[in-house]
């Protein structure tokens, strides 16, 4: 298997310190945001990873992460998405020929976890796998919606739900098979013009190949000053 961690997108939810550098390279604590998926793919065991970027500061990447080899990343490719906000599936997009028919797990540049993922990895064979974690603030995710009959089945995602269906929202953190390339490329942008990963993962449900599990220890995106100060502060704590 290997790792993709997007990080493209224009990050205006930080302006204006996403003015000063990518969003992806701000201090998450002691460390850039992007340390923290890099590390949490290395200690999986995947050690060949593409990053998706795109923006006005994509050579900042460069200088701060090099070959990957401080991390101890094997291979550490680089892709451009040329519309910034073309959405995560676009994003993803960009990753077919690295994968060359390998399966991939997909992380937003964004989220922090210290969750080990590595039986995961091991087991993963095809389909969708998706990671979930119950969460105070449902409306601002995907958000998992259940069987009534059956809770452990889930039957739609719903994206950034005005009247969430569950607390359970979908982290950013994706396995899939070589399938996921060809469903992107029959996906409709969305309302707000993005080409939606909660898209890709309700095509999965439809084929009944999409699994889940929950996310054990500690999970954040950091996209928001909120949810970036309250990130820094979990790290800063563990730290302690
Ligand atoms: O954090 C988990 C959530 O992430 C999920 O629950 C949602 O289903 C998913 O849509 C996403 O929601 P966000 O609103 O937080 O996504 P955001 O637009 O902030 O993008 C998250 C990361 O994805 C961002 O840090 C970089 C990457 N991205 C995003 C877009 C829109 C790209 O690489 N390219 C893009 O065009």
């Amino acid at each position: 298997m290997k790792g993709v961690i997007l990080a493209g997108g224009l990050g205006t939810r930080l302006y204006p310190l996403t003015h000063v550098t990518n969003k992806h390279l701000l201090p998450v604590y002691n460390k850039p945001m992007i340390f923290y998926p890099i590390e949490t793919l290395v200690k999986a065991g995947i050690d060949q990873v593409l990053i998706v970027t795109s923006g006005p500061h994509v050579g900042h990447f460069l200088g701060i992460l090099k070959n990957g080899k401080e991390f101890g990343l094997k291979h550490l490719e680089y892709a451009y998405q040329e519309k910034p906000d073309g959405g995560i599936a676009d994003a993803l997009s960009l990753a077919e020929s690295f994968a060359d028919n390998d399966s991939l797990a997909v992380i937003l540049g964004d989220n922090t976890t210290d969750a080990d993922i590595s039986d995961s990895v091991k087991s993963f064979k095809e389909g969708a796998l998706i990671f979930i974690k119950e969460v105070r603030d449902p409306k601002r995710f995907g958000v998992a919606v259940f069987n009534k009959n059956d809770p452990q089945k889930i039957i739609a995602i719903e994206e950034k739900p005005k009247e969430p269906k569950s607390k359970f929202a979908v982290t950013g953190l994706y396995f899939y098979d070589n399938e996921v390339f060809k469903i992107i490329k029959n996906l409709k942008p969305s309302q707000r013009g993005e080409l939606e990963i909660s898209d890709v993962n309700n095509e999965y449900i439809r084929k009944g190949k999409l699994r889940w599990a929950k996310l054990d220890g500690y999970w954040s995106d950091a996209g928001t000053f909120k949810s970036l100060y309250s990130a820094s502060e979990y790290w800063a704590r563990r730290d302690r």
